[in-house]
């Protein structure tokens, strides 16, 4: 009964051309926008991994509210938000007025506000999701899910949040197996590595958003891959 959600992560599209990748991903089949939000504390992966923590979520800096406002004005698409920051709680009113469609905060981010922020996202008419990092045990999202306000969907990482292109993770299958069979009408997004050769294992597994970034924007025919993807999953 989950249908699929095919959506390209923009933080492979060109920003400087941003409302035309955004259209062109459309046109090519996308059916939502994966928007990545960073709050980085360091440029590179390099220095990410000298630099040393300082109260910020993940290592890149990418997008805020006001570029999503700024899309806003261009597309009428799902933009499905993904909160890679320290404090979700901060951005849920600026992301909604900037048009926001799905608020996606991490449980790593959320362990003392999760009841209020899913009520506020909601409140402020988002879909509200919950993320976790592939070190983060699944057991910790069960709470989200069965709440009496529950959050509408889980992504499960398949990389380290932070960049595109990274390897995807297929331990992290075993994650989205025991969604699945535990929610079986449940959203579970993947995030990280998705492309023609990793999206069976992770459509069987289970997963019916499916994000891609470097596989679809590095594609010759990047329809192709999102079709790719579709059929995978309904399958
Ligand atoms: C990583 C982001 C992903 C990223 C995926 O932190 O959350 O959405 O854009 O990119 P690919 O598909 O290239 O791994
Ligand atoms: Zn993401």
């Amino acid at each position: 009964e989950v249908t699929p959600k095919i959506a390209p992560s923009m933080l492979s599209s060109d920003f400087a051309n941003l409302a035309s990748e955004a259209q062109r991903m459309v046109d090519f089949g996308a059916d939502w926008l994966h928007m990545d939000i960073m709050d980085g504390y360091g440029i590179t992966p390099e220095i990410a991994i000298t630099s040393k923590f300082n109260g910020h979520f993940v290592p890149n800096l990418t997008i805020g509210a006001p570029v999503i406002e700024s899309l806003r004005k261009h597309t009428e698409a799902y933009l499905d938000c993904h909160l890679m920051v320290t404090n979700p709680l901060d951005y849920v009113e600026p992301l909604a007025k900037a048009g926001a469609s799905g608020f996606t905060f991490h449980v790593e981010a959320s362990k003392n506000n999760w009841k209020e922020l899913i009520q506020r996202i909601k409140s402020h008419g988002m879909k509200p999701g919950v993320a976790l990092k592939p070190g983060t045990p699944i057991e910790e999202v069960y709470p989200l899910v069965e709440a009496e306000n529950p959050v509408e969907m889980v992504l499960v990482m398949t990389v380290e949040p932070g960049f595109g292109g990274q390897k995807f993770m297929p331990q992290m299958m075993d994650k989205v197996r025991i969604l699945r069979k535990k929610y079986p009408s449940l959203d579970i997004e993947v995030d990280g590595g998705l492309g023609p050769s990793t999206i069976d294992v992770a459509a069987t597994a289970g997963a019916n958003c499916i994000v891609a970034g470097s596989s679809v924007f590095g594609a010759p025919e990047p329809a192709q891959v999102i079709s790719l993807l579709r059929n995978s999953v309904e399958k």
